[in-house]
């Protein structure tokens, strides 16, 4: 805990993390002794969790910002000012489960702004200081839905690629360096949004539904050692079964058709 805490302290800033993998990642950074910089959408559960961990003596700060909104993000990154920010957790997404074009452009630019542009921007704002320091970290969430193309998807899957393969780069440019950067790929995970998205609950076509508290914990157990991380046994030994040995145009198919009947759409690939 103490190397933890020496490398990848004192603040972490984490967005989305009012509710789902965002609230389980502060709950995890405030037991490793990190202070919290919390950013989400929604004001009354951030500041719940945040009145909640400052009575446990976690130093918190919590900021409602729509990172879609670029203007917020600016604003976002000068309320930071100059806390020594040595941990990053990049995970609020924006996430639509539709057809390409039952979605408006509008929507489209969503997915980039908020799970593209915003990471790249406070990736790049605070990413130059853990590079002077020597030390630090940023964790990226990605998504299983980031190794293959998939119906429904196509935004926001697309978005996952980007950051996966950006969190690849810069772990090869900043590893030397002494800051760490790795893509957390969660599988199906038991959050509001997976349960908003419409997707049946339980274990669908050898999709196991994760509770957020093991994904958290296996990322942040990889950060410093892996530039990806495949969250949970069983996603991680059917996604290298399906890319390995089959290969991308199969796992295409097989990715695909289970997207469709998680959410109940029959057409076939
Ligand atoms: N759950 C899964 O099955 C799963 C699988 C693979 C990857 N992931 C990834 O894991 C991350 C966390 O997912 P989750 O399931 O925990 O999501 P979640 O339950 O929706 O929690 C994410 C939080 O981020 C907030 N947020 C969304 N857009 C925002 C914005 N523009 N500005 C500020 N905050 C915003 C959400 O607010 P609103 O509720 O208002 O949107 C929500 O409070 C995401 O990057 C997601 O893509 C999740």
């Amino acid at each position: 805990m103490q190397h933890f805490q020496q490398h990848y302290g004192p603040w972490a800033l984490v967005t989305g993390a009012a509710q789902g993998l965002g609230e389980a990642f502060a709950r995890a950074l405030a037991r490793r002794g990190l202070r919290l910089l919390l950013v989400d959408l929604q004001t009354e559960p951030l500041e719940a969790l945040a009145a909640e961990l400052r009575q446990q003596g976690v130093e918190v700060e919590a900021h409602t910002v729509d990172l879609a909104d670029n203007a917020a993000v600016q604003e976002l990154l000068a309320a930071v000012g100059q806390k020594e920010i040595g941990l990053l957790v990049a995970n609020a997404a924006y996430s639509v489960v539709s057809p390409f074009l039952e979605q408006s452009v509008e929507n489209h630019d969503r997915h980039i702004d908020v799970n593209v542009r915003s990471s790249m921007h406070l990736v790049h704002a605070l990413g130059g200081a853990m590079v002077q320091r020597g030390r630090g970290g940023v964790i990226l969430l990605s998504s299983a839905s980031a190794g293959q193309g998939s119906p429904l998807l196509a935004s926001y899957a697309s978005s996952k690629a980007w950051l996966q393969v950006f969190a690849e780069s810069l772990h090869l440019e900043w590893k030397a360096r002494g800051v760490d950067v790795m893509a957390l790929l969660p599988g199906a995970t038991d959050t509001p949004a997976f349960r908003d998205s419409g997707a049946m609950p339980r274990r669908v076509q050898g999709m196991t539904v994760m509770p957020p508290e093991p994904v958290v914990e296996e990322g942040l157990k990889a950060l410093g050692t892996h530039p990806f991380w495949i969250a949970g046994r069983s996603n991680r030994w059917s996604s290298g079964f399906l890319h390995r040995v089959f290969g991308r145009r199969f796992a295409m198919r097989v990715y695909g058709n289970a997207v469709r009947r998680l959410y109940g759409v029959e057409e076939k690939t």
